[in-house]
């Protein structure tokens, strides 16, 4: 289809960062797998229910606020073209591209994401619900391959949102934000949504959810080792542990071995061994306030334009612009 391009980064080299990310990841002190690899095509379905769970509240949140939002970010912005990092099924999108196309400066969405079927799949949809939109589909990872970012034809609105900021370790958050400064340009805004501190019981219920779909998700990391790597993971060998770490202000999402075991990863010729009750980390998610956004966007050579956040300060929306040098 003309209005769409597709350009697949991964082409080739998917598999051996999974292979890498796992031999560096399994055998660490402490054991961790990054959670880029959680999302093949059934761990963007599981994330898509998380989404519309009703203890998993910051899409919601999300939503509400740029519901009430979007026209006036998009006139601050002056924006025609969409950038979108991890842009998975694109749901809240939408509020975006209506306001753009409200405004008449709809012209292009840049959709980057790690999981092929749904960048293609939202272009064809999208292209299909705004007449005259092209959709340039980057298929990638945001922690590298930025740079294959099509040049921009406008004024450039780059959003970040769902809280995926907050997945990165702190280091690795403020080299993005370094890099994220610097591919904005004169005119270019940065959208970035960022959950928020709050009460102990509200943050966990939302990552232990009652019909259990959260922990399929994080148990979803362990199949597609098996399927990729060979492995011998038994998903149902481990539980599901989410706990708000207060000092750290992040929820440390884990699979718990519930007994001893070993897992045979012949891809890579490694057998790991997990002791009774010996934890994986599969994620964090970082919870902010307003100050140490504002902050952090600032270490990076960014300020704040605009922070928006709902009634309640559950989520909280920034747009911000490189900084004058
Ligand atoms: N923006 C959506 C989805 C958030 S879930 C929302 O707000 O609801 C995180 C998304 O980022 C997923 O679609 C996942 O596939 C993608 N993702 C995770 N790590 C990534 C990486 N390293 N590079 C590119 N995309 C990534
Ligand atoms: N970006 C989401 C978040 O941090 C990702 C997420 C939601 C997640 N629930 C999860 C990741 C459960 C792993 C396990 O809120």
């Amino acid at each position: 289809m003309a209005d769409i391009s597709l350009d697949n980064a991964l082409d080739g080299d998917a598999g051996r960062t999974l292979a890498e990310d796992v031999r560096d990841g399994l055998t660490r002190a402490h054991k961790e797998l990054p959670p880029k690899h959680l999302y093949d095509s059934r761990g963007a379905a599981l994330f898509d229910q998380i989404c519309e769970l009703p203890e998993y509240y910051p899409t919601r949140t999300e939503r509400a606020i740029l519901e009430r939002v979007a026209a006036e970010l998009i006139a601050a912005s002056g924006a025609s073209e969409l950038v979108e990092l991890g842009s998975g099924s694109a749901a809240k999108t939408r509020l975006l591209l209506d306001a753009m196309a409200a405004a008449g400066t709809l012209e292009r969405y840049v959709p980057l994401d790690v999981t092929e079927r749904v960048v293609r799949e939202s272009a064809a949809a999208l292209i299909r619900e705004y007449p005259g939109l092209r959709v340039h589909g980057l298929i990638g990872d945001f922690e590298r391959h930025l740079g294959r970012l099509p040049p921009a034809h406008g004024p450039r609105l780059l959003a970040f949102l769902g809280g995926t900021i907050g997945n990165f370790a702190p280091t690795q958050r403020g080299r993005f934000l370094r890099t994220i400064a610097g591919l904005l340009a004169a005119g270019d805004h940065l959208l970035l949504g960022t959950d928020l501190v709050k009460d102990r019981a509200t943050l966990e219920a939302a990552y232990n959810d009652s019909a259990g779909i959260t922990a399929e998700f994080n148990r979803n990391i362990l199949r597609v080792i098996n399927r990729e790597l060979g492995a011998s993971f038994d998903p149902t060998a481990f539980d599901h542990v989410a706990v708000f770490d207060e000092r750290n202000e992040w929820i440390e999402i884990s699979l718990r071995a519930r007994e001893a075991q070993e897992v045979a990863l012949p891809a890579i010729a490694l057998t790991v061994h997990f002791a009774a009750g010996e934890e994986l980390r599969t994620q964090i998610s970082a919870k902010f306030t307003r100050e140490r956004v504002a902050a952090e966007l600032a270490a990076a050579g960014l300020e704040l334009v605009a922070w928006h956040t709902d009634a309640r300060a559950w989520f909280g929306l920034s747009l911000a612009r490189a900084a004058a040098a």
